[in-house]
């Protein structure tokens, strides 16, 4: 009886070492077979030239966490830097300022079109560069960003004054928070004009001298507005999700010119209490806080100084893209769930005349 039973757990212990052989061999079988259809459906050395791609996927996923964990590795010296913020006068325009002259970059130039603001701003970061010891000289420059000849006129007149721009912010924005059959023509049409019309012409300003040079960073303050439609912000999400895309198309354009030293930046927080988005709420806000204006602010500069390509903040904002691959229907009940639906249900924004008509709405 023990002779029979020993015979058996070898028979199995073999069998077992040929079941591992046989899933080795398997599983090397069907990576041939995808190899094979993918080199049928591009080229052999389309599958080289992938699988090349692939290995370095772990260089990258470092990068990624050294930048998140230790940013001082990472981060650039921006002291010979000319850095331009449009809608510089106030929220967080202005912190992004106040951060650049405690780096000590050479020169900051805010555009604007609100004057008081600006020369509010300009003295506090004057005072800022006294407090820190820093030589950073502050340039402000009042304009109408929705327009083209003003954007451009402005533009051409900083370059000759201040020389190129190395960092350009397009930051500048604005939002109705109207639903889309009580949204007026001329705020829909003032919403594409600063939100994205603008990036045109200020980035068509600067980026010649930056190609030249191979040298600079052009920054996109997008929005989570950006990735996922939002109710009563129609226009908003449109011009935002236009940024996404011009901030990618430079990406790459870029890179078909082999001009490594030209990045960019595209930022997609979510909402900051800076006041442009006063009684938007979260439901979740353990999951999913709104942004207080000096963490955003650092986190932007940070991203700029370690030439991350894209920051979205906060991390379940990461979510929006993985959601989207699933059904439709899922995808909008998931958003319900979220309580996108109801996240402008309270807005107020900046303006009085935002929180009548909201008033009226409800
Ligand atoms: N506050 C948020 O919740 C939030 C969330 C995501 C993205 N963002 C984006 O961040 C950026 C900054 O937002 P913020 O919260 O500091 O808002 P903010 O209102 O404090 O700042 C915007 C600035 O743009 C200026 N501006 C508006 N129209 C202009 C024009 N025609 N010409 C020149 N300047 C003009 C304003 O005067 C203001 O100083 C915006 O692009 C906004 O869309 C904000």
């Amino acid at each position: 009886m023990n002779e029979i039973l020993k015979n058996i757990n070898e028979c199995l212990s073999t069998d077992n070492n040929i079941c591992a052989y046989e899933s080795t061999a398997y599983n090397i079988i069907n990576i041939m077979v995808v190899l094979y259809i993918l080199a049928f459906l591009t080229s052999p050395l389309g599958v080289i030239q992938l699988l090349f791609i692939i290995c370095k996927l772990p260089y990258h996923l470092l990068k990624v966490v050294v930048g998140w964990m230790l940013p001082s590795l990472l981060a650039k010296d921006v002291s010979n830097d000319t850095v331009l913020i449009t809608g510089g006068a106030g929220g967080l325009g202005a912190l992004m300022a106040m951060k650049f002259v405690k780096l000590d970059a050479k020169q900051i130039v805010l555009i604007d079109i609100n004057l008081n603001a600006l020369q509010e701003t300009k003295q506090k970061l004057e005072d800022a560069v006294i407090e820190n010891n820093t030589r950073t000289n502050i340039m402000i420059v009042q304009a109408d960003l929705s327009k083209e000849e003003t954007t451009t006129k402005a533009m051409n007149d900083i370059i000759s004054k201040v020389g190129n721009i190395t960092i350009l912010i397009n930051n500048a924005g604005i939002v109705t928070g109207k639903k889309i059959v009580d949204s007026p023509p001329k705020l829909m049409k003032l919403t594409m004009a600063v939100n994205i019309e603008a990036h045109f012409w200020t980035v068509k300003a600067i980026l010649p001298s930056m190609i030249e040079n191979n040298h600079g960073h052009i920054v996109t303050i997008a929005s989570s507005a950006g990735l996922l439609g939002v109710p009563g912000l129609a226009d908003y999400c449109a011009s935002k999700h236009a940024a996404v895309g011009f901030d990618e198309s430079i990406r790459l354009e870029m890179r078909h010119l082999g001009c490594d030293g030209v990045k960019t930046t595209c930022v997609n927080p979510f909402f900051i209490k800076t006041g442009m988005f006063e009684g938007a709420a979260s439901r979740y806000p353990r999951l999913l806080p709104l942004l207080e204006p000096e963490y955003a602010a650092s986190k932007i500069v940070r991203a700029i100084r370690c030439n991350q390509e894209v920051l979205i903040m906060p991390l379940a904002v990461h979510l929006t893209p993985i959601v989207r691959l699933l059904p439709v229907p899922i995808f909008d009940q998931i958003c319900d769930w979220f309580g996108v639906l109801e996240t402008m249900n309270d807005f107020k924004g900046r303006s009085e005349n935002n929180n009548d008509n909201n008033k009226k709405k409800r």
